[in-house]
């Protein structure tokens, strides 16, 4: 029988791409960086299945170059890069990789959120240019994390794994999501709160919603405004949850303390950008699931995903299918 042909947009790890190979035809784009658009046009319009990453834009020029499109596939569990509705409209189911990367991307949060509050780079800076001379009682002073209250935005599974990890520091924490989840509360002690009063008591503000319409530019300057002078945000989200530049302001006129970064807007940060020369902001390169137990699960669950949608199963893990 003749095998479907896949578009594969990067190199992933081989736990996955041996699945795809063994099943399809498979054309695998080798480039370091994303295809460019006019690749990806070009060398979707054959396929049946398409396995992509979060750095594509899949939207309905691409659904439409490729008649005889029967799934995509992400490799990531954030969809916000693929247009649901025109996958719908066209029948096509949209695989995504949830769970497997819930733990690595919590491990990452807080090792932001303690980077950040400890001023861990500002340290190694410290050592490497030579400016330790001696133990100082005033120097690099930071933020307590035992103890403190942490805010959690968007109380899905990896802001539950968060608040777990929280709980053995001891930390106070507050959640708000567009529903109470009072599982959650029972389980891990966790108290609903209003955005703006989570803002208003947070020592830490950990963002893990999903990026939507509704979440975009949700820390403005309006919310930076209502966090503490010593608060600190950690974004392990989507950038686009966070403005930008009211985050530069808010850096520079002091309304908060710090920020620590795994994701941007734009992404990747630019190297000149500001934000990545401050002493107060951490950026980190979008690394949340960058474990290699993650990424092996990923690439697995996004070939899985494909497999089932070419041959029209249902898929392990679908972001438009009806429940
Ligand atoms: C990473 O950001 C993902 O959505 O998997």
């Amino acid at each position: 029988m003749e095998k479907p042909t896949v578009f594969v947009t990067r190199r992933i790890p081989e736990a996955g791409l041996r699945l795809v190979r063994e099943a399809c035809e498979m054309r695998l784009w080798e480039g370091a960086l994303p295809p460019p658009r006019d690749v990806l046009l070009r060398d979707v319009r054959d396929c049946a299945g398409l396995l992509c990453l979060l750095t594509e834009t899949i939207d309905a020029e691409v659904m439409d170059a490729a008649p005889r499109l029967r799934v995509i596939s992400q490799m990531a569990v954030g969809v916000d890069n693929v247009d649901l509705a025109a996958a719908s409209a066209r029948g096509i189911p949209v695989g995504h990789t949830p769970g497997v990367l819930t733990e690595a991307t919590a491990d990452l949060t807080f090792a932001l959120l303690l980077a950040a509050a400890r001023r861990i780079p500002e340290g190694i800076e410290h050592v490497r240019s030579g400016e330790w001379k001696t133990w100082d009682p005033l120097a690099l002073l930071g933020a307590a994390v035992c103890g403190a209250t942490l805010g959690i935005v968007g109380m899905g599974r990896i802001g539950a794994a968060v608040a777990r990890r929280a709980r053995g520091f001891d930390m106070t924490i507050i959640y708000t999501d567009h529903e109470r989840k009072p599982h959650l509360e029972a389980e891990l002690g966790v108290v609903y709160a209003s955005l703006d009063e989570l803002l208003a008591r947070s020592d830490f503000v950990s963002l893990h919603c999903p990026l939507t319409e509704e979440t975009t530019h949700l820390i403005d300057a309006d919310a930076l405004r209502k966090m503490k002078a010593t608060g600190i945000l950690v974004n392990a989200a989507r950038g686009p949850v966070v403005d930008t530049a009211a985050l530069l302001q808010a850096l520079e006129e002091g309304w908060i303390a710090m920020a620590a970064l795994d994701v941007t807007d734009p992404e990747p940060l630019p190297a000149g950008h500001p934000l990545a020369h401050r002493a107060d902001c951490i950026v980190v390169p979008h690394v949340g699931s960058a474990t290699v137990a993650a990424r092996e699960r990923m690439a697995t669950i996004a070939a899985q995903n494909l497999l089932a949608g070419l041959r029209g199963d249902p898929l392990v893990h679908c972001a438009n299918c009806a429940r």
